[in-house]
């Protein structure tokens, strides 16, 4: 998603402003360009390719200034052209960058064009630039302030001005913005991430809020107009560019780090006690009578698996809904719910929104599990989880969603103790068995080999079904989106039992069926599930336990799990679906950690 680095220093900023634009890469982008203010007027490069080929031709420019903003850009309104890059400008006065989406841009682009405004771009950001262009008098922010009352919709800005060479402007509402207080310099940026390091300290804006960057200091109000004091937060020192290692790509990193992860997220002790939720928790678990869980894309299909754990072992209500659907439909609210967001980022705009729409609602206690604790979504919520996966870089989540399974499964033990559901001696089960996960983890890592394997007829196909039962259906799901995300195979899921209801007409000789097959009470359902495929002369691909007795035989390829893993068993069963679509990917040469059109952290709707 587009990114947002601004500078105002005594020094040549270009080279901050790249670095900047270099960390955000990882959210994804399609195009990314830099702009200075001059007295002639903004000056700017833009590229299609990379920030390496935008920093090429910076230094060949010997493009300098100590005023600008920089942008990447995942393309929402126009194609990602040169023409659409940001910086935009209006009149070769004002430039700007943005994040997210105006939605009332039609009506204001036909008022701006009355009064003259020609429109060069095909994006929204440009009537952003001429409202405030056309509401200047001297006064950056004033102009900024007035402009944004009329916009509706998500957005991030950084602002410049040729006539005030010492000043950015920044605003925000629905997008992430922050503001960072260096030595010699002030900046505003996506995320801490671009400017830790020049920043020593970063205050997060909140929503509404407009920002004057100058030399001298930071100035910020509030929606209302009001000067706003936003706390400032030491930044910790920029730890480097996250390195490969021996790995060919971040994903193959990631999926090997889950060992590790794992391991990190779980609590050294006290594992179940509801103070690792925050130390309000216990009363809050006490009042509640269902779970509420939104969320999007993997982080969804987290939530999937935990409806099994909190049903099965804590015996609360759970339902799990898309955010993106859940905040415009009409539902009915219940105050005692526990609102659960998940999210890697803590940053997706439509699992925010939901989250804010159940508040709205009057369902005040909330619980994130997250990756980042600085994230929006931990500031929002009453209770949270953090999972330790560490930095994921890779636009298809890995590390972040076993991690998040972790933390899931601990929050329905914990559930389940305090409703009286869980004995003493289930509890040090659950426990032995979390523990021993990374060296189980370690187990699955080494069938790498025979995934390899598959890859090679997988790379060939174009379509793939995936099924599962019960626990393991979501992991389906999972495998599913991984494969077609990575791969651009077309990949669907079916919980086993709807084979007959539509998919098996789907099923011939050219479509592969990989089965997740763990030795669970829903196994030999599944096993006639097969018997169907077969039947049909469908490929199967199972991914089965030790203990399965399900044999290779012609048209079926098994691959057993090293030891079967009762309820935990999807965070296992998950990783060899990671492992066959990042194999199959490679195979199909696509540019793994940077899929076509994905981003990292969905910033917009
Ligand atoms: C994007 C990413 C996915 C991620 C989803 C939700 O689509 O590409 O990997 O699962 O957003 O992101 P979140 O940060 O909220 O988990």
């Amino acid at each position: 998603m587009c990114g947002i680095v601004g500078a105002v220093a005594q020094r040549n900023i270009v080279p901050v402003l790249i670095e900047g634009l270099r960390r955000l890469e990882y959210r994804g982008y399609d195009s990314c360009g830099v702009a200075i203010v001059t007295a002639a007027g903004p000056q700017r490069m833009r590229s299609v390719a990379r920030v390496a080929e935008l920093e090429d031709q910076v230094r060949e420019a010997r493009f300098e200034g100590v005023t600008g903003i920089a942008h990447t850009r995942w393309a929402t309104h126009g194609a990602p052209t040169v023409n659409n890059a940001h910086p935009i400008f209006s009149r070769d006065a004002l430039a700007i960058v943005h994040n997210g989406i105006i939605e009332n841009y039609e009506s204001l682009r036909e008022t701006l064009r009355g009064k003259g405004y020609e429109f060069v771009s095909q994006t929204d950001t440009e009537v952003i630039a001429h409202l405030i262009h056309s509401l200047y008098q001297g006064d950056l922010f004033a102009a900024v302030r007035e402009a944004v009352q009329q916009l509706a919709g998500a957005y991030a800005i950084g602002v410049v001005h040729k006539d005030q060479p010492h000043t950015v402007v920044g605003a925000r509402a629905g997008s992430p913005l922050v503001v960072g207080h260096g030595e010699g310099g002030n900046f505003i940026a996506s995320d801490a991430l671009a400017i830790a390091g020049s920043a020593k300290s970063i205050s997060y804006l909140e929503e509404g809020d407009v920002c004057e960057v100058t030399l001298e200091g930071v100035r910020i109000v509030d929606r209302a107009g009001n000067p706003a004091e936003r706390v400032a937060r030491d930044v910790q020192a920029y730890s480097g560019a996250v390195e490969l290692g021996p790995y060919r790509h971040y994903m193959q990193k990631e999926i090997f780090e889950q060992p590790r992860a794992i391991s990190d997220t779980i609590p050294a002790d006290a594992a179940f006690d509801p103070v690792q939720f925050g130390d309000t928790a216990a009363e809050v678990f006490r009042g509640i009578d269902s779970i509420l869980i939104l969320a999007c894309g993997t982080s969804y299909y987290a939530g999937l698996t935990a409806k099994y754990w909190l049903e099965s072992v804590a015996k609360i209500r759970t339902e799990v809904e898309i955010a993106s659907e859940y905040r415009y439909r009409e539902s009915v609210p219940n105050p005692r719910a526990l609102v659960v967001t998940i999210s890697q980022s803590g940053e997706t705009a439509d699992t925010l929104a939901a989250l804010k729409h159940a508040q709205s609602l009057g369902m005040e206690q909330t619980l994130a599990v997250c990756n980042v604790a600085t994230s929006a979504m931990v500031r929002l919520t009453s209770l949270r989880f953090l999972t330790h996966a560490g930095r994921e870089i890779g636009v298809a989540s890995t590390k972040a969603f076993t991690t998040q399974l972790v933390g899931l499964f601990i929050l329905a033990v914990t559930l389940g103790k305090l409703r009286g559901h869980v004995s003493a001696q289930q509890e040090d089960a659950y426990l032995k068995a979390l523990r021993h996960l990374p060296a189980a983890l370690n187990g699955v890592l080494a069938l790498e080999p025979q995934i390899i394997a598959w890859s090679q007829e997988f790379a060939r196909k174009e379509n793939a079904l995936f099924l599962g039962r019960g626990l393991h259906y979501p992991i389906a799901l999972e495998g599913a989106l991984k494969l077609k995300e990575i791969s651009y195979i077309h990949a669907e899921a079916y919980p086993a039992g709807e084979l007959k209801h539509g998919p098996l007409a789907l099923v011939t000789e050219a479509m592969p069926v990989v089965t997740v097959a763990p030795n669970d009470a829903l196994l030999e359902k599944l096993k006639s599930n097969m018997q169907e495929v077969r039947a049909r002369g469908g490929e199967l691909y199972v991914f089965a336990d030790a203990d399965t007795h399900i044999a290779s035989e012609e048209g079926i390829h098994v691959i057993r799990m090293p030891e079967h893993y009762g309820l935990l068993s999807p965070i296992l069963h998950v990783v060899p679906l990671q492992l066959l679509a990042y194999h199959t990917a490679c195979t199909r040469g696509t540019d793994v950690d940077k899929p076509r059109n994905l981003a990292k952290s969905v910033t917009v709707e």
